[in-house]
């Protein structure tokens, strides 16, 4: 028996299976490649408010012909009756549950949850600690742009300390040979090991000016008491306008993983901007999923292993 496989941040992955998981997703982009979930039952349980990857997973299954359960947490005898997470874990694989998606605001549940289920679990976002998924369709779409990403310089600008795309990304981007470099007020980017080897720039104009790609982040408010600077001088420093956006290099892009607050890490014009990819990252992130899926269920193809 093919032993069942987790994801829980993106070092579950080799290179080479990064590398599969992007040429499955461009192979489903160009042809939908039917049901290859069929028979397999999912579940999926956002612990946290989701708009983007819950509905993204859903259809992800949902086109791949798996059977799919979504639970909402409140009505799990978790909840209210005393069964521990373990419990519900054992119960879901007794029903011969193939693959649990989940998304918790505690780091390391994804983590405990694997260790009690005898199925596959994807983590959908752990805290401020991992999103693999949202980094695999950020680097896709990085790919999608500029082929390799060997010696590309990606900024990364905002809450990137409460931010567990960054921490993911971050993690990516280094293994896909990119330069990250981080600009944020000081609270906001973290410690030394969260952020791995990335370069910290304090003035936002001058990374603008080296990036080929721009990553902004929302300010993650739910998980912190305090801004480390107030909203005026954040925005002054560190949002994204239309007379920051001449600084940036002509083939240069901006992503955001959603969901972006205006007034705050952009205003209104970067989303007219031409280079603006937050669309393009949304549509690559169903076939990421579904990619991500086929993978751990079916295995990667023979070259890989
Ligand atoms: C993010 C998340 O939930 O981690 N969004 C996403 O999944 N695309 C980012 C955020 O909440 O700001």
């Amino acid at each position: 028996m093919r032993t069942r496989r987790s994801l829980i941040d993106l070092d579950d992955l080799s290179a080479q299976e990064i590398e599969s998981i992007f040429e499955q997703t461009s192979t489903f982009e160009a042809q939908p490649p039917g049901r290859l979930l069929e028979g397999v039952d999912a579940v999926n349980i956002f612990f946290e408010q989701s708009t983007r990857t819950f509905t993204s997973f859903n259809l992800a299954q949902l086109r791949l012909g798996a059977n799919v359960v979504n639970l909402s947490p409140k009505d799990l005898s978790l909840a209210t009756k005393g069964e521990t997470v373990e419990d519900t874990m054992l119960t879901l694989s007794a029903m011969g549950i193939c693959i649990v998606v989940v998304r918790h605001p505690e780091a390391g549940f994804p983590r405990r949850i694997a260790s009690a289920f005898d199925g596959h679990v994807i983590n959908a976002g752990d805290g401020a600690h991992a999103h693999p998924t949202q980094a695999l369709l950020d680097l896709f779409t990085l790919r999608d742009e500029f082929g390799s990403l060997e010696g590309r310089t990606v900024v990364i600008v905002g809450d990137i300390a409460h931010s567990r795309v960054a921490h993911s990304t971050i993690r990516g981007l280094a293994e896909l040979g990119a330069d990250a470099v981080l600009v944020g007020p000081e609270g906001f980017l973290g410690d030394g090991d969260a952020v791995g080897g990335a370069r910290i720039e304090r003035d936002l104009d001058a990374a603008l000016a080296q990036a080929d790609a721009v990553i902004l982040l929302r300010i993650q408010r739910e998980r912190f008491e305090k801004m480390p600077i107030d909203d005026r001088e954040y925005v002054a420093r560190y949002q994204l306008d239309a007379r920051r956006l001449k600084r940036l290099r002509t083939h240069a892009i901006v992503m955001h993983p959603g969901p972006y607050n205006r007034g705050m890490e952009l205003d209104d014009t970067v989303l007219d901007f031409a280079g603006w990819r937050y669309a393009r990252q949304v549509h690559h992130g169903v076939y990421i999923r579904m990619a991500v899926l086929d993978l751990l269920v079916n295995g990667a193809p023979e070259r890989v292993r």
